[in-house]
């Protein structure tokens, strides 16, 4: 299992440019067996989760070829309906193949994926969905059995408005007959891209980063050729790498619309910023003052409210800012796992349920610490850029789920880390 050491101290500067962004490319690569015809996806990001969900797709027989960033999958000859225990488990996202294989195969059995590192995360919105769906769902031994025969088009009203049960209610309503609207449905740039993936293989989805989405059945979908749109929370993570290292740089291959929470937080901390709108993607500059200024409340929502992927991210840059902050988590029960690792750099943070108070304090001291989660995990990483002295840090495969050559890109603008 390999670790990052790193030497804190170093400014940053110079261009980086973000990828493909996984919670995007994750429920496209579901919706590939939509179709019987070749999918070619560009830019697609080498991460852990990614190559898991391509096992998913090997074992249920999409055949599939890569060439550098590019992948071609052929998904003519699906046979199985039995998504893999071991995947699945592995990879908690990819319950969004249900809603894939009982749009295809018209049943599909699936294990019940089990809580995570960051909270409990049940499923009872994406069931509750595809039950108005006509699919019968039956569990038994841990497993969930589901049959499509007569899927039909349903008005769905989501409790919450989930990423996932708004996905997984998506890509089978693409094959039920006749209209599907989802109410209060998540509005996250990730479902615009998976909408419009969908209408680029001929499927009949609109309203995507409303609340509410309109999915017409279609009876088949062409082939397609794909780019993922760019992960805003790897380019929310350079910009925080900047800001708590008093550097300045500049992050290519971004949306500026789907950071705009991040830079107003960061603003709000004495950053400045130049966005530089292209034809095609946008880049943009960031300046970091030599100490950050405390920010007052932070609370996490739903997009467009400020990104839980983002809320540990902030606070390692809010533990050397000057005064005090407080960050609210809303989303999920268990994200502060990083506060421990980030009181033994030498942070000073009280946690109270949801609700974490972060003194800021002039210096952080390198450690040995161990990431507990993803986002957790990468913000140890930033703090490790900014403390004194050497951080090793510890359980790095959580941060590789999300994070693409994270050491070879902050190497790049001039951090001194390396994989041990
Ligand atoms: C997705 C993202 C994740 C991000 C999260 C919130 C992917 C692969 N992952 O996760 O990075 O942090 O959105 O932006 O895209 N809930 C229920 N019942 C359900 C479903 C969800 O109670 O059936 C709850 C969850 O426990 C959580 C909240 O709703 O408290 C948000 O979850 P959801 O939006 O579904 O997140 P994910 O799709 O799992």
């Amino acid at each position: 299992m390999g670790k990052f050491r790193i030497r804190g101290g170093r400014k940053l500067e110079g261009n980086v440019k973000v990828i493909g962004a996984k919670n995007a490319i994750l429920p496209i690569l579901a919706a590939v067996i939509l179709t019987r015809k070749q999918v070619v996806l560009y830019d697609f990001p080498h991460l852990a989760d990614v190559e898991n969900m391509l096992l998913i797709l090997k074992s249920i027989g999409c055949r599939i070829k890569r060439e550098n960033s590019t992948l071609i999958i052929d998904p003519s000859d699906i046979k199985s309906w039995m998504i893999p225990d071991r995947h699945v488990k592995e990879i908690r996202s990819s319950i969004v193949m249900l809603g894939a294989v009982l749009a295809r195969m018209k049943k599909a059995v699936i294990t019940y994926p089990g809580g995570c590192e960051i909270g409990q995360r049940p499923i009872n919105l994406h069931l509750q969905g595809l039950r108005q769906l006509g699919v019968v769902i039956t569990e038994s031994h841990g497993y969930l059995h589901c049959e499509a025969a007569n899927m039909a088009g349903a008005d769905i009203h989501l409790d919450y408005p989930s990423v996932g049960a708004t996905e997984n209610i998506m890509l089978a309503a693409t094959c039920a007959k006749g209209r599907t609207t989802i109410r209060n449905a998540a509005k996250e740039p990730e479902i615009t891209d998976l909408q419009n993936f969908i209408n680029s293989m001929g499927g009949k989805v609109s309203g995507a980063g409303s609340n509410t989405i309109v999915i017409e059945g279609v009876e088949s979908f062409h082939e397609t050729e794909y780019t993922v749109i760019p992960d805003r929370i790897v380019a929310g993570t350079y910009l925080i790498a900047a800001a708590i290292t008093g550097s300045e740089i500049v992050v290519e291959n971004v949306i500026l619309d789907h950071i705009q929470a991040v830079v107003n937080k960061l603003r709000e901390a004495g950053c400045t910023f130049t966005p530089y709108r292209g034809k095609g993607l946008d880049a943009i500059g960031i300046k970091a003052p030599e100490r950050l200024r405390a920010i007052e409340h932070t609370k996490t929502h739903p997009y467009p409210g400020f990104p839980t992927d983002m809320q540990a991210l902030l606070m390692s840059a809010l533990t050397v800012a000057e005064g005090t902050s407080i960050i609210t988590e809303n989303i999920f029960e268990n994200r502060f796992k990083h506060v421990p690792e980030l009181i033994r750099m030498g942070a000073c943070i009280r946690t109270e349920g949801k609700v974490a108070v972060i003194q800021g304090v002039p210096v952080l001291r390198g450690a040995e610490v161990s990431a507990g989660d993803l986002r957790g995990g990468a913000a140890l990483v930033m703090a490790g850029l900014r403390a004194e002295g050497e951080t090793i840090i510890d359980n790095i495969r959580h941060i590789e789920r999300g994070y693409d050559k994270l050491d070879m890109y902050l190497r790049s603008i001039g951090a001194d880390i390396e994989r041990i």
